[in-house]
């Protein structure tokens, strides 16, 4: 058979023929600096129990949990978000900005142990308030004004701890603006926001709340989180944060918006952070424990999704393992 009249048919699989090449060729890299490792302190001592939700994620006490950062670091994970919760709740969440509370304590321990570990704060009031929302309730709602100073004042408290970055998750509206003039105001103008800009009202967070111990009392998130239908709100969401100091921004979930990622990414320049949160790992815990899949290859698969999707940093409870295989 000859092609003298027309070119040759193209064959793509000239640069699938071996792994040489395909690593030649391949579009996106997944590298352990690429993730952010999330952690839940609790009080006590010598303290190391298993969430039954999150197979592999423990409570940890804060000498349980430097000697976890240990590990962390010595696997070149180069940062942790840290989630505490405190002894006691109540309705004014005071355990959040408390500068000996658990969080506090913890960031402490962590930057005298591991200084070179990136210690990332999360600030929201919900694991610390009586009724598990994410800012004070007047009324029958959570009030936007009267949260934004609590939550000033917690970024503040974990600045002062030793916190490199502070990663606000509550959605109240003007939040990012409040907390970096706070921020600045107590000398900390050199500390970088991380907001969860795009942060939606998720059934994905299941096994968090659980963990978090920060299920609502009542009602749920809908009033203050984002619908899971939007996409276009998201880039308001993020240029808002943008234009308020944000420093890097956040889609969470991960795997139900990799639309979102990718709309985010193209239009900013600032680094774009996703979540890849506690119901997509334990979906995928689950299925593993049932011989259903192959974990290492689709947790590879999945973040280098995200990493196409245009995400430059993964949140995920998968990431000591992550840096066990490819580190
Ligand atoms: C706190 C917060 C939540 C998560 C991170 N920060 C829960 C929520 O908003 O209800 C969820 C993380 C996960 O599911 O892994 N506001």
């Amino acid at each position: 058979m000859t092609h003298s009249h027309s070119l040759p048919p193209y064959r793509s699989r000239r640069l699938r023929a071996t792994p040489a090449i395909r690593s030649m060729v391949r579009e996106t890299g997944l590298g352990v600096s690429d993730l952010i490792y999330p952690l839940f302190a609790v009080p006590g001592n010598n303290v190391d129990l298993p969430i039954p939700s999150m197979p592999g994620v423990r409570h940890l006490s804060v000498d349980r949990l430097v000697e976890e950062c240990r590990i962390v670091a010595g696997l070149g994970v180069p940062a942790v978000l840290l989630f505490g919760l405190p002894e006691t709740k109540d309705e004014l969440g005071s355990g959040a900005y408390s500068d000996t509370g658990i969080v506090q304590q913890a960031v402490r321990a962590i930057k005298s142990a591991l200084p070179e570990l990136l210690v990332v704060t999360d600030v929201c009031l919900c694991e610390y308030t009586s009724h598990g929302h994410c800012g004070m309730i007047v009324g029958e709602t959570v009030n936007n004004d009267v949260t934004l100073p609590l939550l000033a004042r917690t970024a503040v408290s974990h600045a002062k701890a030793g916190a490199d970055i502070v990663a606000p998750s509550d959605m109240m509206d003007l939040r990012i603006g409040a907390i970096r003039q706070a921020l600045d105001d107590a000398a900390f103008a050199e500390t970088p926001i991380l907001s969860y800009a795009a942060k939606y009202a998720s059934a994905f967070y299941g096994p968090f709340r659980e963990a978090a111990q920060s299920a609502p009392a009542f009602g749920d998130r809908r009033a203050y989180q984002m619908d899971p239908a939007n996409v276009r709100e998201a880039l308001k969401e993020v240029r808002q944060d943008i234009a308020e100091g944000a420093d890097m921004v956040m889609v969470k979930p991960a795997l139900a918006y990799m639309d979102v990622i990718r709309a985010v990414r193209e239009i900013t320049d600032l680094p774009v952070a996703t979540y890849n949160v506690s119901g997509e790992y334990a979906m995928i815990k689950a299925a593993v424990a049932n011989g259903w899949l192959d974990e290492r290859a689709v947790v590879l698969e999945m973040l280098t999704g995200f990493k196409r999707a245009g995400a430059d940093l993964i949140i995920t409870y998968h990431a000591v393992d992550v840096a066990r295989w490819i580190g």
